[in-house]
């Protein structure tokens, strides 16, 4: 799972792929490199770790040469090393891949017996002797490309060199997306439309199963059987302009601190200045007739979408299912007519989200993704957008992106409520009334952060945190406990609070922290009394609620962090705040690297 960028043209290569990587390292900081061709043959630049370490090399040993193809890493098959870098070939050709070739066993077997010899562990590679030992055999590029495409199985992207043929790039794209992009006098392969933006805004996607041949003069796209297609070429809106950290330590920080605005600018869209009432686009569905809805994501969009399968529930009452996507897509599951498939992702790119949503259109679902990049994979895919408009995200651990999915869910239960008339017209308004008043009380939190800062040193000294929570609020256990592991490595749990005696319970002593998310509301008295139940065995209770909800349980609390009141609806969007700031502050004092935690990636494209 990788980022890869390409280019055949009349500039220095080297600079641009550097370039367009920069923009890809969401996708993975494992290793990096490039290749270009050189006097017609094939030269290489690769490093392990980060892609400042590719640069320091080039800065060092210049790769010349205006066609060339290059590679930010995600390690799947083989570990994270210089030898597993790609761009990964032979003399005659040099390949770059996004995906994992599932039968690469087999075909490596198949190339071994004929002679190819394999210098790493990948699953790439078998793609480059593969595509070497055709052309060795006497194919063209295009025809060995052809013939090699016909064996993969599996996801890929690809951008391939060739030796000898300065003019050429061959890429595909199978589960896996490439853009091709045209500049004025040089053409692009890359990942995605951010990677070439600033290079050239007129791009055309692939589909799956493409192929296409790019040369100096253009592109000529070809579908899974070889036939000659068209694929429109469009204007991108993306920029990518650098993005920088300003003041703060880190993108993390800088982009929790940007929530108030975030929350405020998607409220402004979405709510109708006038009524102060939900005012949603036009979706395509009727919402009095929805028979399901049915929610799938990963990592912190899962448990975003599982907050607003409580709300859209309860409020809505609309019958919903909510589900990893790595499971979802292969648990096979029917699903009614009339259903809605809400899909959520932040990249707008993830592998099995993507999936999931197209397991969903064959079942006839209407498809609607709340996305943070309008013109992702997933975006394109879509029925219909509610876009979180939080701008990039670049730090690792989500966090503006989490509160925007939130903000994007409660609003649209409560236009969903109004539509299907299940809540009193005064009710939806108050509710309303709860969310315009998070910006301010968010910003309130975010100017206090003593208190996180002396719990994080209670935090950091310990090996096992507990992270309780119920109905709204138990996603948001979920959350911290993630946002901890991510990014301080110390290991926690989220757990439904009224569960917790049927397990974890068992863990509680006094080294283990117990975190309670919980504001006052309907739920209170009952977490409360699962507190009781953990106090009672000696364990560290930590309470984040209001005032009323602190001073109730201020008898057992050993630290309490005190947010402004809120209704319980908003609460959730409120309550995500101080446990990404708490995780920020673990990991500051364990000296980890916030941004980029190791082993992790931005966006993950494979499955
Ligand atoms: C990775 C990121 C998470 C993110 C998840 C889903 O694991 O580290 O922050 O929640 O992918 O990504 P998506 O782009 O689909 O929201």
């Amino acid at each position: 799972m990788c980022g890869i960028v390409g280019v055949v043209g009349g500039m220095p290569a080297s600079p641009l792929l550097l370039d367009g990587l920069r923009r890809l390292e969401y996708r993975g900081y494992d290793s990096a490199g490039i290749a270009t061709l050189v006097n017609g043959h094939i030269e290489r630049r690769r490093a392990e770790g980060k892609l400042a370490n590719l640069a320091a090399i080039l800065a060092q040993s210049p790769l010349p040469g205006v066609t060339g193809i290059g590679h930010t890493r995600w390690a799947t098959h083989g570990a994270p090393t210089e030898t597993n870098a790609h761009p990964h070939g032979t003399a005659r050709v040099a390949v770059v891949h996004n995906g994992i070739i599932e039968n690469h066993i087999d075909l490596r077997a198949e190339l071994e017996a004929a002679g190819q010899i394999f210098s790493t562990e990948t699953d790439t590679e078998t793609i480059a002797q593969l595509l070497d030992l055709l052309l060795a055999e006497g194919a063209t590029p295009v025809e060995a490309a052809r013939a090699a495409f016909a064996r993969l199985e599996g996801a890929y992207a690809l951008a391939i060199i060739f030796s000898g043929h300065p003019e050429l790039m061959i890429g595909a794209q199978r589960g896996a997306p490439l853009a091709v992009g045209y500049g004025e006098t040089e053409m692009y392969l890359g990942s995605d439309a951010l990677a070439l933006a600033p290079l050239t805004q007129e791009i055309a996607y692939l589909e799956d199963g493409d192929w296409v041949v790019v040369s100096r003069a253009g592109a000529e796209f070809f579908d899974r059987d070889g036939a000659a297609i068209t694929r429109v070429k469009k204007r991108t809106h993306l920029t990518g302009a650098a993005i920088g950290k300003g003041n703060f330590r880190h993108f993390m920080e800088k982009e929790m601190h940007e929530q108030p605005v975030v929350i405020g600018d998607l409220l402004h869209r979405m709510v109708d200045a006038t009524t102060r009432l939900p005012a949603l686009p036009i979706l395509p569905f009727h919402p009095q007739t929805i028979s399901r809805i049915t929610i799938s994501a990963c990592g912190s969009g899962y448990y975003a979408g599982l907050v607003g399968k409580f709300w859209l529930e309860a409020y809505a009452r609309i019958c919903v299912e909510a589900d990893v996507a790595s499971e979802f897509r292969y648990r096979a599951p029917p699903m009614p007519d009339g259903g809605i498939g809400l899909l959520l992702s932040q990249s707008g790119e993830t592998a099995d989200t993507l999936a999931a949503l197209r397991y969903m259109r064959a079942q006839n679902q209407a498809i609607v993704s709340i996305v943070n990049v309008a013109e992702s994979s997933i975006a394109r895919a879509s029925d219909a957008i509610l876009d979180t408009i939080a701008g990039p995200e670049v730090s690792v651990a989500s966090t503006k992106a989490f509160t925007a999915q939130l903000t994007v869910l409660a609003v649209f239960t409560l236009a969903m409520a109004r539509a299907r008339g299940s809540m009193a017209e005064a009710d939806i308004a108050r509710l309303t009334a709860s969310l315009l008043e998070i910006p301010a009380k968010a910003a309130e939190i975010l100017a206090h952060e003593a208190a996180i800062q002396r719990l994080a040193i209670r935090i950091a000294e310990a090996r096992d945190v507990l992270y309780l929570g119920r109905g709204g609020c138990y996603p948001i256990a979920l959350e911290g406990a993630l946002k901890l592991k991510e990014i301080s490595y110390i290991h926690a749990e989220g757990y439904a609070a009224g569960e917790m005696k049927h397990g974890p319970i068992a863990l509680i002593d006094k080294s283990v922290p117990v975190i309670a998310i919980c504001p006052s509301g309907p739920l209170f008295e009952k977490t409360a009394s699962n507190l009781q139940e953990a106090a009672a065995r000696g364990g560290q209770i930590i309470v984040i609620s209001d005032a009323e909800g602190a001073g109730k349980l201020g008898g057992i609390a050993t630290e309490t962090i005190i947010l402004p009141a809120i209704d319980a609806f908003a609460a959730p969007i409120l309550y995500a705040i101080p446990v990404q700031m708490l995780a920020y502050h673990v990991a500051m004092l364990k000296g980890t690297d916030v941004d980029q935690p190791r082993n992790l990636a931005k966006s993950v494209t494979v499955e």
